[in-house]
Formats: C-alpha cells, structure tokens, sequence
C-alpha cells in the first residue's frame, strides 16, 4: 500500500526529524512524526550514543517531545528510514506508546512510498498498561 495522501504532513514531517538524526554507529537514520487527537504534529529522530545502549529510537523522541508539549492523546505514527523495507517500531517503542495510545494507527513508509500499516494492538498484543498497575 502507499500511505494514504492525507497523511502526507506526517510522512514530510518524519523525513525532516530524520535528517537530523544522529546514527553514527548504526548508520540506519529514522524519523517518526506523531500525529495527536487534534491534529498536532510532534517528530523525532534516533539519537545513538557511544555508549550504545544509552541510544534512544525516533519514536521515543517523538512521544518525549510531544508529552513535554502537554499532549496526551494520539491517532497514529508515521516512520520513516532508509530501508528497502517498511521498518516497523521497535518492541520498546511499541510499550512507550501503548501507554498513551492502545488504538494507534502506525505507518512505517520505505523511501520508494511502500507502507505497511499496522494497529499497535497488532504490535503489541496482551500489553502490560497503566490498568495492569492496578490493584497491586
Ligand atoms: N530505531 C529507531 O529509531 N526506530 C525503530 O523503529 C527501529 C530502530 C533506531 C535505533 C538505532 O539507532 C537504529 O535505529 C538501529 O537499530
């Protein structure tokens, strides 16, 4: 499928986060573009370190900029890399964002316009959330 053209803000909008990537290491750039409940846009790119685990995903960045914005509440993600192939979130990522948004609609867009769709629910099913604190 190609993402669909209504949502072409957010695929432009995770280009540009990932242009300003910082991969030195795995050389494997990505942007994510969050899109909230009313339409605002917050994007990131992967942010590697030299100690290689202390490197963060794009949409890690993403979710961290838009909730210091004082958003909350989320639609979709868009992700974009280099890859031949649509590049799906990370299992890290997928866990930080059920938190705020169980129904995200996530696109992740290869360079040629291939998309693949997913629902986070599909990424992450049986997730542990807020309501899995409860009653402890
Ligand atoms: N990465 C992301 O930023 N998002 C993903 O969805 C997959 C992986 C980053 C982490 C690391 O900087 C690089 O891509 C290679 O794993």
């Amino acid at each position: 499928m190609t993402l669909p053209s209504v949502h072409a803000h957010l695929r432009a909008a995770a280009d540009a986060a990932r242009a300003h990537a910082w991969a030195p290491y795995s050389h494997f750039p990505v942007g994510a573009a969050l899109e909230t409940e009313d339409g605002r846009v917050f994007a990131g790119c992967n942010v590697e370190n030299a100690s290689y685990p202390a490197g963060t995903c794009a949409e890690r960045v993403a979710l961290g900029t838009a909730i210091a914005a004082g958003a909350r509440r989320f639609v979709r993600v868009v992700i974009t890399s280099q890859q031949q192939d649509p590049t799906p979130p990370c299992g890290i990522c997928r866990q930080a964002l059920v938190e705020f948004a169980p129904a995200l609609e996530v696109f992740a867009v290869a360079p040629d316009g291939r998309t693949a769709r997913w629902s986070l629910a599909e990424l992450l099913p049986a997730p542990f959330t807020p309501a899995s604190l409860e009653n402890v």
